[in-house]
């Protein structure tokens, strides 16, 4: 990649109100670690795929983390459920933990990683 250019998550559409998300992955200390990117209340969100009660991917079936309401994330081993504009644990055994934020935005009509700042 450039200096300068942005990985691309998705196409923003890609990314419905409450409905499937996009996994991806982030490098981090040199390590490539999973991560997924969900649209809520109309705006994109996304969070390091580990759950803060046990460390394992949240997801039930793959890009699948909202509950069946779409309004909160739910982590598929043992319930933890999550607000999907903060990762703050919202219930479950999550406790006191929450999970860590992606940084991203959408330009041009895709999700991209990273800010302007
Ligand atoms: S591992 Fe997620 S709730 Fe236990």
């Amino acid at each position: 990649m450039a200096r300068g250019e942005r990985l691309i998550v998705c196409r923003s559409e890609a990314l419905v109100d409450g409905g499937a998300g996009v996994r991806f992955e982030v490098e981090s200390a040199g390590t490539r670690r999973p991560a997924f990117a969900v649209r809520y209340a109309g705006r994109v969100y996304a969070y390091r795929n580990r759950c803060a009660h046990v460390g394992v991917e949240l997801d039930w079936q793959p890009g699948h983390f909202f509950d069946a309401d779409g309004m909160v994330l739910i982590c598929s081993t043992h319930g933890a459920l999550y607000d999907p504009r903060t990762g703050a644990c919202r219930g479950g055994p999550c406790r006191g933990g929450g999970l860590e934020p992606v940084a991203v935005e959408e330009v041009d009509g895709n999700v991209v990683l990273g800010t302007k700042d």
